[in-house]
Formats: structure tokens, C-alpha cells, sequence
């Protein structure tokens, strides 16, 4: 493997036109990696016309044959899982359990979406005419932009460019500056399962340089983003006015509803799993605990004790349970939103960086617990992205739907109860995009639809059966063989 890597325009490794690099980082050893382009809108420019240029042929092959490039990319990542995943763990610290994890979701992925290569179902219906055929059919819809972030380097752009891929369209990919590594990986994989020249092109750099000059280039139809909800607020006003399709998936604050009937010691596990788990750096976090007043005190005490034990450290030590925060200024975010919480609650645990030993060197914060928070405070309402966790006390289920349902974000959600009264209400009642009954907020699986409402998303899903939906086009064609005028939509009577 190199040191210094290239983008992969039109088939080729080369560098960005400008000559610039930047580099990523071990956020667990603060040692640096690789070299990287720092790319321009010059190099966006020509990753686009190789798109244009390969998605002619690639559009009249036949969906079974493009599926087959997917199969062989499966196959490649399913050999190359364990290599992988320790990339992904030196480059954005999260445990190595969890990178395979990561790499699993890819491999799901390939598989999943290639399957819809035999599928991609359109539908026929009758028509109002007697000797007309009537159809719906779905079409590629040309360069798809993919805009990616750091917290699931090789699941995320396997969930968007499989689908856009196996559609028909031909795509650029611009991976989050902090994980490189990952998009070079998962480029490299289509490389060496053949898939066609300047099907996959792959532009690194900022989200300024590459992702504004992609959202904005003409021949780009759709822009699929995930990341916060400030840039994808922002790509779709740019987007919007330029009449793109833009698929977002942003922030979250996902809560744990816990009921006074709820096991709490599966409760605890769920719920140190799901805020502490990849350092609490998912959209699908648990990052607030709504919890029945009467079992209020035993819950907090019993979350922070296992917090407590949590160990800290390089996630490619098997015995590490949390890894670092992805760089420093994560670290600082994070411990300015602890300051604030010191106000809004009660400090049970955690509450600084956590630097013994070799933690120093990296970005580690402890797991942190805040207790007695206000359904409206600060750390209870806004996404931290970090291992921080409040616990709001609720009098009964109406409570808990309504503060959970008060979020700005709308992605996932959860109920611990043994009453199946309350989890069919919850169920019905909860506005997320998804919904777990005794079980945590995280751990979407890939053959159902994923993502979110209200500030979350922006009325796209992805995975699942919704997959193709964000990268096609749906053509109606009717064909008359009456062999003379017959006129529809016209009063005849
Ligand atoms: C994300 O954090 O952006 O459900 C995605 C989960 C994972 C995906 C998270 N399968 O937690």
C-alpha cells in the first residue's frame, strides 16, 4: 500500500491537478498515515466528465451483468474483511469488533444491492384503451455525487454507491477528509472486480473545495450526503436552487424510552451499548435516556457504574471496550458541551479527556453520565456527537412520546417495557424513522429502509427495499397497437 494515494479519475490514479496533499491521522496514537489530494474544482470537473463519459455504455448494460461487478466487489471485501477493518480502526479509532462490523454492512450491501439487479421491479398496469400496453419502468439518472462522513467509512458509501451503481448511473465520491483510507479501500475493491473505467471516480479533499464544486456542477443530477445537518442544509439550499435531487441524512438524538416495568438490567446493557458504543459517534446514538420516574435513581446508578468500567483505549487492543473520538477538535466539542451539562444536571461520571498512559497521546474522553437533566436542556436537545448521555425523568409513556417527539432530529428511537400495550402505542406513537422495541437505538440492518424524519433527513430513505429510490428516474411508457388514434383523457360520452 502506498503512502501517498491518488484520486481515481476515468480509471486512473492521479493526483489532484494543484499538486496539494493533506494527511489523515491514528486518532488513538495521533501518529499520521498517508498523504493524500487536496483536490479542486479542476479535479472535480474532470472526475465528472469521465462519469458522463463511462455512464453511456453503462447504462445499456444490462442491470444482471452490472450486478455481477457487485458480486465479485462482495466477494473481494468479504476475503479482505479482517484487513480492512484494521484499516478502518487505525484511521478512525472505533474498535475492531465494530470495524468488522462496519466492513460486514459492505459486504451485506454488495450482496443486498445486487440482488436488484434481477429485481428492479417496474410495473404494468392496464390501460384505458383496448390494444394499449401501459408501464412504469425505473431509469439511471446519470452522475450521482456522493458526499460521505468519517463515522462509517466503508458501510455508509457501500449503502449509496452500490445502489447507484447497480441503477445504472455512473458516480463521484468524495470521502470525509478525516477517513480517506477507507474510500481508497473501497474504490480499490471496484478496481480490481472490473468494474468499467470512470464508472467510480473518487476526488478527496474538503468539503469546500470538492463537495460545493460537485453539488454545483451541471452534470451532477443528484447529490447523496450524509453528515451534519448544517452542511446538508446547506448542499440542499445550493442543490434545491439548482433543481437537484439531494438525499440527506443528518444529525440525530435518539432516546431510550425506559418504563417503570422495563428489565433494567437489559436496559443498562442496551443503553451503554448504544451511547457508548464508536464513542457515541453515530447518528443513531443513544445519547438520552427518557426513564419513568419510579426506577429513575436505580437506572442512573446502575448505567454509571458499568460506564465507570468501561475500558478505554487503541481499539486493535481485543481488550478495549471504547476507542478515541475521531481528532482533537471532537475533544473539544465534546468537553465544551460536558461544561454546559455540568449546569443542566448532575455529573455522575466521566466529565474530562481521559489522558493516563499511552491515552494521552490520542483522543480519548471518558464515557460521561448526566443525571436529573431537564427535558429542554442543551445537552438533552442538541446532537454532541460524543460518549455523553443524559437521563431525563418522565411520569409515563405520553411524557416520553411527547419529549422524544420534540426533537429537532427524528431518527431512531427505543422503548423498554414488558407491556405490550405500551409497545404497540410507542410503536404507533414514536416519530422516528425507526423504532426498536427492547432493544437500543443502533443497529440498523441494511435490508430495511434507514434513515430519518424532520431535521434527520429530508423524506429519502436508504438500504431497503427504498434503495434505488434516491438514483432513479420513473418512466411511464405506453404503447398503442390498435393501429389507429385513440385518444385518452378525453370525455368520449
Ligand atoms: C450512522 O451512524 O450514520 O444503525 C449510521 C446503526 C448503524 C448505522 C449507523 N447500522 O447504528
Amino acid at each position: 500500500m502506498p503512502d501517498t494515494f491518488q484520486n481515481y479519475i476515468g480509471g486512473r490514479w492521479v493526483p489532484a491537478r494543484s499538486g496539494k496533499t493533506f494527511f489523515n491521522m491514528n486518532p488513538a496514537t495521533g501518529e499520521t498515515l498517508g498523504d493524500y489530494p487536496s483536490s479542486g474544482p479542476e479535479d472535480v470537473a474532470a472526475a465528472v466528465d469521465a462519469a458522463v463519459a463511462a455512464q453511456r455504455a453503462w447504462r445499456l448494460t444490462p442491470a444482471p451483468k452490472r450486478a455481477e461487478f457487485l458480486y465479485r466487489a462482495g466477494e473481494i471485501i468479504r476475503a479482505r474483511k479482517d484487513e480492512l477493518a484494521r484499516a478502518m480502526t487505525r484511521e478512525m479509532g472505533k474498535v475492531l469488533a465494530e470495524a468488522r462490523g462496519d466492513v460486514q454492512e459492505g459486504i451485506d450491501m454488495a450482496y443486498l444491492a445486487a440482488g436488484e439487479g434481477r429485481r428492479m421491479y417496474g410495473v404494468t398496469t392496464p390501460s384505458e384503451m383496448p390494444n394499449k400496453w401501459a408501464m412504469s419502468v425505473r431509469c439511471p439518472i446519470g452522475v450521482v455525487g456522493v458526499i460521505t462522513p468519517w463515522n462509517f467509512p466503508f458501510a455508509i458509501p457501500a449503502w449509496k454507491l452500490m445502489p447507484a451503481l447497480v441503477a445504472g448511473n455512473a458516480a463521484v465520491f468524495k470521502p470525509a477528509g478525516d477517513t480517506p483510507e477507507m474510500a481508497w479501500h473501497f474504490t480499490k475493491v471496484f478496481e480490481e472486480a472490473g468494474l468499467p473505467p470512470g464508472v467510480l471516480n473518487l476526488v478527496f479533499g474538503s468539503g469546500a473545495n470538492v463537495g460545493n464544486p460537485m453539488v454545483e456542477h451541471p452534470r451532477v443530477a443528484v447529490i447523496s450526503f450524509t453528515g451534519s445537518t448544517e452542511v446538508g442544509l446547506s448542499i440542499a439550499g445550493r442543490g434545491g436552487a439548482l433543481g437537484k435531487r439531494i438525499s440527506l441524512e443528518m444529525g440525530g438524538k435518539n432516546a431510550i424510552i425506559v418504563m417503570d416495568d422495563a428489565d433494567l438490567a437489559l436496559a443498562t446493557d442496551a443503553i451503554l451499548w448504544a451511547a457508548f458504543g464508536t464513542t457515541g459517534q453515530r447518528c443513531t446514538a443513544c445519547s438520552r435516556v427518557l426513564v419513568h420516574a419510579r426506577v429513575h435513581d436505580e437506572l442512573v446508578e446502575r448505567v454509571a457504574a458499568k460506564a465507570k468500567q468501561l475500558k478505554l483505549g487503541d481499539g486493535l487492543d481485543p481488550a478495549t471496550q471504547v476507542g478515541p473520538l475521531i481528532n482533537n477538535s471532537q475533544v473539544e466539542t465534546v468537553h465544551a458541551y460536558v461544561e454546559v451539562g455540568r449546569r443542566e444536571g448532575t455529573l455522575v461520571t466521566g466529565g474530562e479527556r481521559a489522558t493516563e498512559g499511552t491515552l494521552a497521546k490520542g483522543s480519548f474522553y471518558k464515557p460521561t453520565v448526566f443525571a436529573g437533566v431537564k427535558a429542554d436542556a442543551r445537552v438533552a436537545v442538541e446532537e454532541i456527537f460524543g460518549p455523553v448521555l443524559a437521563m431525563v425523568k418522565v411520569k409515563d409513556l405520553a411524557e416520553a412520546v411527547e419529549v422524544n417527539n420534540a426533537s429537532r432530529y427524528g431518527l431512531s428511537s427505543s422503548i423498554f417495557t414488558a407491556d405490550v400495550n405500551a409497545a404497540f402505542t410507542a410503536m404507533r406513537d414514536l416519530d422516528t424513522g425507526i423504532v426498536y422495541v427492547n432493544h437500543g437505538t443502533t443497529g440498523a440492518e441494511t435490508h430495511l429502509p434507514f434513515g430519518g424524519n424532520r431535521g434527520t433527513g429530508n423524506g429519502h430513505r436508504e438500504a431497503g427495499h427504498t434503495m434505488l429510490d434516491p438514483f432513479t428516474e420513473w418512466k411511464s411508457i405506453y404503447v398503442d397497437y390498435s393501429g389507429r388514434l385513440q385518444r385518452a383523457q378525453i370525455d368520449n360520452n
